[in-house]
């Protein structure tokens, strides 16, 4: 164990899209320190495969697997009840799933299908296990977001970009969504032992965006990708976060190399961080359900 390193041995580390790229290696590298993963995945056949490799690679068996589709609240729901069926802590959650989409989609709850899977479906996740990472603190919770951010631009009228869609504008809204949701969250967990923080990991050569580029842009990210680093590279910042002695009691920063750095002008916007704040709760509560962990939060 590297001596900057929390013990991680027997840390209860949840990661959502570990199935592939940068959150596999993350998975990777945190079991290898110790930690027991639970894999939260919406592919049955792709995660149980992730899961094999995952415990050969990092010499465990500690690795467990949860699915759920992230752009559905119901399973959300159902993901969490099953966690908290099994497992009475968690000490580190790791929002790292996304996805970028070509065409315009929507949720089966009518929202557009990027903002809700890289930010609503990790905000629904994050105050549903809020209680758990309270009952764990010292406990983590980190929000993988990107350098792409910088060019979101939300607009609360249209935040599902009805006739005005286009992939990149969709990806960086909901990448700066991220950077907004932590600094908020932040300031509501003052005073408890729970600390946020987001990330952009580097630009990684994984399976992300894959197909979803215009015939225009191929050719690009075809050249772009000599220049990218790999996975386990882009893992790194991630594992930091969640492991680092350093980070204990950091919390509300956005990450680089793993170095603090200025996120965008817009997202330090507290105005914008309390509306996001109270759109994705308006969002996430349509099916009546109660978020009484919600009232664990300082308003
Ligand atoms: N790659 C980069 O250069 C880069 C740069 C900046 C930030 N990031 C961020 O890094 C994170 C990880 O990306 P990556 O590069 O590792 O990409 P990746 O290899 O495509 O992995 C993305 C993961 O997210 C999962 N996912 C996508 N939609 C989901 C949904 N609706 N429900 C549940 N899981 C879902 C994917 O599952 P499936 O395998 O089933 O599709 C996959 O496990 C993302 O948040 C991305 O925005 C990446």
């Amino acid at each position: 164990m590297n001596v900057e390193d929390e013990d991680m041995v027997n840390k209860i580390v949840l990661i959502t899209g570990a199935n592939s790229g940068i959150g596999k290696e993350t998975a990777i590298a945190l079991a290898r320190k110790g930690a027991h993963i639970i894999m939260l995945c919406r592919n049955q056949e792709k995660a149980e495969k992730a899961m094999i490799e995952i415990k050969e690679r990092a010499n465990t068996e500690h690795v467990d697997l949860i699915i759920a589709d992230l752009s559905d609240q119901k399973a959300i729901y159902s993901a969490v009840a099953q966690f908290k069926t099994k497992y009475n802590r968690l000490d580190v959650l790791i929002n790292n799933a996304g996805s970028i989409l070509k065409e315009r989609q929507e949720t089966t709850e009518g929202y557009e299908m990027t903002f809700a899977v890289n930010h609503l479906g990790h905000f629904l996740l994050t105050l549903l296990l809020l209680d758990v990472l309270i009952r764990s603190e010292p406990s983590r919770i980190i929000n993988v977001s990107s350098a792409a951010h910088r060019f979101g631009k939300l607009d609360f009228e249209n935040i599902n970009l009805e006739g005005k869609y286009s992939s990149f504008r969709a990806y960086s809204n909901s990448k700066l969504a991220n950077v907004l949701f932590t600094y908020e969250l932040a300031r509501r967990l003052e005073g408890t032992r729970v600390t946020v923080n987001a990330l952009h990991p580097g630009v990684i050569n994984s399976n992300f965006g894959r197909g979803q580029f215009s015939r225009f842009l191929t050719p690009f990210i075809a050249t772009s990708t000599l220049f990218m680093i790999d996975s386990e590279k882009g893992a790194e910042t991630s594992v930091y976060l969640a492991s680092s002695n350093e980070m204990k009691e950091v919390s509300g920063k956005y990450f680089k190399k793993k170095k603090a750095v200025k996120s965008s002008k817009a997202s330090y916007n507290r105005e914008d961080q309390k509306k996001l704040w109270q759109l994705s709760l308006a969002m996430v509560n349509q099916h009546n359900l109660l978020l009484s962990n919600s009232a664990l939060l300082k308003v």
